[in-house]
């Protein structure tokens, strides 16, 4: 069994949670909290018994972004030698479809982890941005490729060019959020989407994951040969059977993954 100092991580049914719990730095992200969301994430991807993840933060803030008072001192070498926030690629590479919770503060990387994440749900709180503009920097964990992918480049620079907040209404008419929902209701809306998730066949799921990633790396046509290529090899598991014969029979499936 890990410990963790950063984070809280529990698997409540199929689904596992990961809570960013630095309440003093409002969540923001340190070295050791990079690591340690990547070692939870890895270790329920590895779990065939978790279908879908969910990373959230508290209240007041989701993460306020990298741990600054961390790299105030660095010089430009020691980013580049320390590979900084380089385990962040394996956060993303994880094949679990991963939900972002949002409450509160999303900046700077804590807007980047949310983008790194498959469907970010949003409380009317919250508050995206890209601040490091005003911090001398730029943003470090993904911010101005997958901003320019999910909302385009003028809303992107907007954001990347400005270091302006925006809120959840804003950000989910940019599309940088999958819905918005009351602040009370976050955790149990996450909650129901992410069971909903898990309780999908295993391989389509990692599979659908992997086709809408592919959609962002590749030319339509390549995009469309692999989406082919998957589903035809989705008619190889049990699954699908169960999942066609359930539709056909008037009932819900039973997927085990197989
Ligand atoms: N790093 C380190 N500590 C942080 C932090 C961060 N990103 N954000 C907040 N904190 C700390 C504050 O220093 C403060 O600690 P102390 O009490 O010890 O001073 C504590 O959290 C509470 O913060 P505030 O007192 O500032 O709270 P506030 O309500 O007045 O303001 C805020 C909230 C607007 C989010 C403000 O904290 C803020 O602007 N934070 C920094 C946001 C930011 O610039 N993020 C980008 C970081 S760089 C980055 O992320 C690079 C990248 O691309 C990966």
């Amino acid at each position: 069994m890990t410990s963790y100092d950063t984070i809280l991580v529990e698997q409540r049914g199929r689904v596992g949670w990961i809570t960013l719990n630095r309440p003093d730095a409002l969540n923001a992200l340190n070295t050791r909290a990079m690591h340690e969301i990547v070692v939870a994430a890895e270790g329920f991807d590895r779990d065939p018994g978790v279908g879908a993840i969910v990373v959230t933060g508290s209240e007041r803030a989701f993460a306020a972004g990298a741990d600054i008072k961390e790299m105030a001192d660095k010089s430009s070498v020691d980013m580049v030698l320390d590979d900084h926030f380089g385990a962040w690629n394996r956060f993303a590479a994880v094949r679990t479809p991963v939900i972002a919770a949002v409450s509160g503060y999303a900046l700077g990387g804590g807007c980047e982890l949310a983008l790194m994440c498959d469907i970010i749900l949003a409380a009317d709180t919250a508050a995206f941005g890209q601040p490091e503009i005003a911090l001398g920097v730029i943003p470090g964990m993904g911010g101005t490729q997958r901003l320019v992918r999910a909302l385009g480049y003028y809303k992107a620079a907007d954001l990347v060019l400005t270091g302006r907040r925006i809120g959840a209404d804003e950000a989910e008419r940019a599309g940088l959020v999958s819905r918005v929902v009351p602040a009370g209701e976050l955790l149990a809306v996450a909650g129901e989407v992410a069971d909903g998730i898990a309780a999908k066949s295993l391989p389509s799921l990692y599979a659908a994951k992997a086709a809408l990633d592919a959609a962002l790396e590749t030319p339509l046509s390549a995009g469309l040969r692999y989406e082919s290529a998957a589903f035809t090899s989705l008619f190889a598991t049990e699954d699908q059977k169960e999942g066609m014969a359930a539709f056909r029979e008037k009932r819900s499936p039973e997927f085990t993954g197989r």
